[in-house]
This record gives C-alpha cells, structure tokens and sequence, in this order.
C-alpha cells in the first residue's frame, strides 16, 4: 500500500514514517504547502497515494489567537482542500488533531469520550475543530485522531523542541522553573502515538478515535516526573494558568479515553511515566 505523510519533517511525522509499513512517501511543506490550496491537488495528483497522513498544522497555540487567518488557513480550508483532493484521488485521508478542541467544560473531572461535545477555548482549538469536521465531511471512511502534549526525539520544529526539552535546557541552566499545576491531560510520546496511528491504519479504522499516552497528569507533575527520572536537582515552583499568562486559553482538563482505540483492535499506548522514560532513553542513544 503506498501511503503518504504529510507533515514528515515534523516531530511526529518523523516517528511515523519509519513505522509505516509498504511504501512511504514523506511529503514536506515543499512537496504541498496547505497554505496555498493550489498546490494541493496537483501534489496529489502526482503521488496517489491509497492513504495520505496529515501531521502538518499550524500549531502556536498562542501566536494564532492574533493571526486566526493563518491558523485557519492552514488547519481548516487547507485541509478541506485536502480531503477533497483526496476524495477525487481516491485516498483515504488519516488527519490528526488535538486535545485543544475541549476546554469549554471547566468542570470536567473524567476522560473524555470521542461522542464527547467539543468545545474550544482558543483560535488554535477552534481551528483544529473545523479541520475535523471538513476531514469527516469529504469521507466517513477518513480517520481522525485526537491526541495530547506531543514530545518526540525529534523536536517540534516550529517550536523549538518540546516541554521535556526545555525543562531540561532551563533547569541545566540553573533557572527557576514556574510550571502550570491546574491544566490535566496526558503528554504523549510521538514513537507511541505513531505505532498506534500506524495500527489504525492496519485495522482500516474510520471516523474520531483519541490516543494518548496512558492516565494523566499536570504540567507541573510531569516536569517533576522529569526531573525525578532524570536525576535533575530543579527549583520547581507550580502555579496557575492565570500566573503564567498565555496569550491563549488552554483546556482546564482535557485528559481523553482511548477506550475506542482499544476496541477497533489496537493496543493503547503505555503510561505517560512509562513512555517518558523510554523517550529518555532514546533521546541519549539520538544520533547527532
Ligand atoms: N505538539 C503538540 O503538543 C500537539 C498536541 C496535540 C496535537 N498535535 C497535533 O499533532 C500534529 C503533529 O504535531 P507536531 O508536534 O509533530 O508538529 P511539528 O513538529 O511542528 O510539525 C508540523 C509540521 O507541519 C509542517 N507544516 C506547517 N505548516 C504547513 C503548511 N502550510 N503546509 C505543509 N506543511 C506545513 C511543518 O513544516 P515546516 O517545518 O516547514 O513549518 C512541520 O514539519 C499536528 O496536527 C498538531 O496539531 C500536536
């Protein structure tokens, strides 16, 4: 089977290509660029692939709540003009998104289900959100998967690497570190999520599944998590969304159920302090 993935430069894209199994075609912003619609069939066109992988979005939270245009251009009309490029091509379209299109229930205290109401409380979520739909809406047989606080040995390029990373980097650097205590869900590790993602694919899965690294956690527990695991002496202090003063809102609690993963036949990843130190690992064997 030949499948695509868009997005192969990224941090989860890279883990994904290599778990992929037939023949990978790694697209990059060069080969379709979601940005500018007119490249997109055309790309399609040329690699018909039978599944196309879209790990590509536009993804600082913060900086799209002043450019909603950009956000939206990339992580809605860019993939409604994807999923109907696929649709002409006959590929099936596996999408990813995110944990951001929940938040609006502050209340929530249990894992959210795929039937669960979405509810964004930032440009990026509600940007995500419409990419979901228009995703579904070309296909019932496309697949879109949600997941959660992504950290990869390859970095967010974007980004600029990932929180493990920047804990570290700040901590080795002798620096305080103020962490939010009061935003749960479930970092998760990207060599997981693609084995579960490749899995999906395998068992032919359509529709909204989650996955995510197993339980839950704060940010601030995981940056404790780290330190313990790591052997770094760190001045940790926890504190709220309000005290860190994002430019963006993020979900209260946004902590998904893999249950549906479970069912269609895929082994849910392990838990998030289980998959942390398996990152750990990997990240002192990374080749230079
Ligand atoms: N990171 C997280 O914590 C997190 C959490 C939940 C869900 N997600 C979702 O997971 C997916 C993968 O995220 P990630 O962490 O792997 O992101 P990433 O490392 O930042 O990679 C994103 C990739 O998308 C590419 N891209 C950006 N704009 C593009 C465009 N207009 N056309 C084509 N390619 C474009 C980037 O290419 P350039 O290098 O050229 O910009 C980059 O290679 C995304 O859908 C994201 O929304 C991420």
């Amino acid at each position: 089977m030949r499948i695509a993935v868009l997005g192969a430069a990224g941090q989860l894209g890279r883990d994904l290509v290599p778990r992929l199994a037939g023949e990978v075609l790694p697209l990059t912003r060069a080969d379709l660029d979601l940005a500018r619609p007119e490249t997109i069939a055309p790309a399609l066109d040329r690699v018909r692939p039978a599944v196309l992988v879209n790990c590509a979005a536009f993804n600082f939270v913060d900086k799209a709540e002043a450019e909603p245009d950009a956000a939206f251009a990339v992580n809605a009309w860019g993939v409604r003009e994807l999923a109907r490029a696929c649709r002409s091509a006959g590929t099936k379209l596996v999408h990813v998104s995110t944990d951001y299109v929940f938040g609006l229930d502050a209340a929530r205290t249990t894992p959210l289900a795929e039937d669960d109401p979405p509810g964004p409380v930032s440009v990026y979520g509600l940007s995500k959100l419409a990419g979901e739909y228009v995703a579904r809406a070309a296909d019932p047989a496309n697949l879109v998967v949600r997941t959660c606080g992504l950290y990869g040995v390859w970095g967010s390029g974007g980004k600029g690497g990932n929180f493990v990373e920047t804990m570290l980097r700040v901590a080795g650097q002798g620096k305080p570190l103020r962490v939010v205590h009061d935003q749960r869900c479930t970092p998760t590790y990207t060599a997981d999520l693609a084995d579960a993602i490749a899995g999906l694919i395998r068992a032919g899965a359509s529709g909204l599944v989650h996955v995510t690294s197993g339980g839950d956690c704060s940010w601030y527990e995981f940056a404790a998590e780290i330190f313990r695991q790591a052997g770094v002496a760190a001045d940790l202090t926890p504190i709220t969304s309000g005290e860190f003063g994002a430019a963006a809102r993020r979900p209260g609690y946004s902590v998904l159920s893999n249950a549906r993963l479970v069912a269609a036949g895929v082994p849910a990843p392990r838990p998030w302090p289980e998959a942390l130190a398996a990152y750990l690992a990997e990240r002192r064997n990374k080749p230079a």
